[in-house]
C-alpha cells in the first residue's frame, strides 16, 4: 500500500523506482536513478495501464493487487512494448488470467516476440480514434508511431484530461516521495534529467514529436502521466514548450558549450583559455567538458540545449581523437541540427582535425560551421593568443 499514490479521481500510480539501475538500457549512466510508472483505473471497470520494469517487481504487483482489493481485473492496456515497461505483462496475464489485454496491432506482434504466450491472451485490438470506457472514464487512443518505437499509442481520458502519454514527457530520476512535477524544483531537480532523456531516447524523432504535439493540441489536457518521472498538473504548457525546441531543435538557450579531447592537458589548457575569452566576449553562460571525461550522452544533452558547440581536438593515429569521433558520431546518428560549430585541432605533426571534423559535421542538415577555426600546435603559447582572441570574436559574434 506504500506505494500507491493518487493522480486524480480515479486515477493512482502503481509503479516503483530503481536506484540500483547504473545505466538505462545499458548505455545511458544514470546515477539520479528512474522511475516506472503505471497507472490504475479504479471504476465500474479497473484497468491498468502498462506494467512495469522487472526490478521494481514486487513493489508494482503489491501495488496492482492492493488497488484491486479483490476484485478482478478487466483491462491491461499497453501503451508501449519497451521491457522498461512491459516486462510484467505475462506475469500480470497469469495473476488474472480473465483480463484483455489492449493495444495497437504492432503491440500485438511485438508482444507475441517477446512473450510467444500473448498469442492465447483475451485482446481488444485499437487503433487511433478508438476509445475505451471504464465507466466514468473514458479512454481516446491517440497513435504516437517512433515516438520512440512503432507501436506506441497514448491515451486521452476525457473524464479528467490525463493524457497518458507513454516515454513521451518522460525522464530518468528516480521519484523521491512525490509523483508530482509541483512537488519538486523541476528546473533544479530534473531538467537536466530531462533533456538528457528527451535528447539521446526521442531526440532523432523530432518530426514524429511534433506529429503528436499537433495532435495533443486539439486536446484539453489538465495533465500529462508520462511513464518515467514525474506527473504534471500544473505549468503544463512550460513544459510543452519544452518539447516543442527540443523536437523543432531550437535551441534552449544562447549558451555556448566547448567540448575537447587532450591527451596529457594541452588542449585542455587550450579549452579553459578560450572559455575565458567567451565569458568576456559574449556575457552568456560557457560550459566545458572533458569528452574523455563525461559520458556521451551529457554532452548529447548540452547539444539540446546550447546554441554553439566548440569543438577541440588532438590528432589520432591521423584521425579525429576516439572519444570526439564518437561524440560526432552520436549527433550524426541522433539527427542533430540547425547549431553552430566552431572547430580547433592540435597536433605536434600534422594536425589534421579541423578539416576531418567538418566532413563529419557536413551530414548534418542546417548547421553552421564557423570558417574561423583555430590550430595549436602541441600546446597553446602567448604566440598563439592573438589567434586564440580571433577564434573567440568569431564564435562570439556567431
Ligand atoms: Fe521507457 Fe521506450 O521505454
Amino acid at each position: 500500500m506504500n506505494g500507491i499514490k493518487t493522480v486524480s479521481d480515479g486515477i493512482y500510480w502503481i509503479g516503483g523506482s530503481d536506484k540500483r539501475l547504473e545505466r538505462f538500457e545499458n548505455i545511458f549512466p544514470i546515477p539520479e536513478g528512474v522511475s516506472y510508472n503505471s497507472y490504475f483505473i479504479d471504476d465500474e471497470k479497473t484497468a491498468v495501464f502498462d506494467t512495469a520494469d522487472i526490478s521494481v517487481s514486487d513493489q508494482y504487483l503489491e501495488n496492482l493487487k492492493d488497488c484491486l482489493d479483490g476484485k478482478k481485473l478487466d483491462y491491461l492496456v499497453v501503451l508501449h512494448m519497451e521491457p522498461d515497461h512491459c516486462s510484467l505483462i505475462s506475469t500480470v496475464v497469469a495473476l488474472f488470467p480473465e483480463v484483455t489485454v489492449v493495444g495497437g496491432a504492432k503491440t500485438f506482434t511485438i508482444m507475441e516476440q517477446f512473450f510467444p504466450e500473448a498469442a492465447g491472451f483475451n485482446r481488444l485490438e485499437v487503433k487511433e480514434g478508438d476509445t475505451l470506457s471504464t465507466g466514468k472514464h473514458n479512454f481516446r487512443f491517440v497513435a504516437a508511431p517512433m515516438v520512440h518505437w512503432p507501436e506506441v499509442l497514448m491515451a486521452f481520458d476525457d473524464a479528467t484530461g490525463s493524457l497518458l502519454t507513454a516515454d513521451a514527457f518522460g525522464t530518468f530520476g528516480a521519484l523521491d516521495g512525490g509523483i508530482f512535477a509541483d512537488e519538486y524544483d523541476f528546473e533544479k531537480d530534473f531538467l537536466d534529467s530531462a533533456r538528457r532523456y528527451y535528447a539521446n531516447i526521442v531526440g532523432k524523432y523530432g518530426m514524429q514529436v511534433q506529429a503528436v504535439l499537433k495532435k495533443a493540441a486539439g486536446l484539453e489536457i489538465k495533465a500529462l502521466l508520462p511513464l518515467h518521472g514525474p506527473v504534471w498538473r500544473k505549468d503544463i504548457s512550460w513544459f510543452i514548450d519544452k518539447y516543442q525546441k527540443w523536437s523543432t531543435y531550437e535551441p534552449e538557450t544562447e549558451d555556448t558549450v566547448v567540448v575537447y579531447g587532450s591527451l596529457y592537458g594541452h588542449t585542455a589548457s587550450a579549452a579553459q583559455a578560450l572559455a575565458s575569452l567567451l565569458r568576456e566576449k559574449t556575457n552568456s553562460n560557457i560550459k566545458v567538458y572533458d569528452v574523455s571525461g563525461v559520458d556521451v550522452s551529457y554532452l548529447i544533452g548540452e547539444v539540446w540545449r546550447c546554441k554553439k558547440i566548440v569543438l577541440m581536438c588532438p590528432t589520432y593515429n591521423n584521425g579525429i581523437y576516439p572519444p570526439m569521433e564518437n561524440f560526432l558520431s552520436d549527433m550524426a546518428a541522433l539527427g542533430v541540427n540547425s547549431r553552430t560549430f566552431a572547430l580547433a585541432q592540435n597536433g605536434t605533426w600534422a594536425p589534421a582535425t579541423v578539416k576531418l571534423m567538418t566532413e563529419k559535421l557536413q551530414s548534418l542538415k542546417n548547421v553552421t560551421i564557423l570558417e574561423q577555426s583555430l590550430t595549436i600546435k602541441s600546446a597553446l603559447h602567448k604566440s598563439d593568443f592573438e589567434s586564440l582572441e580571433v577564434f573567440a570574436k568569431a564564435i562570439a559574434e556567431a
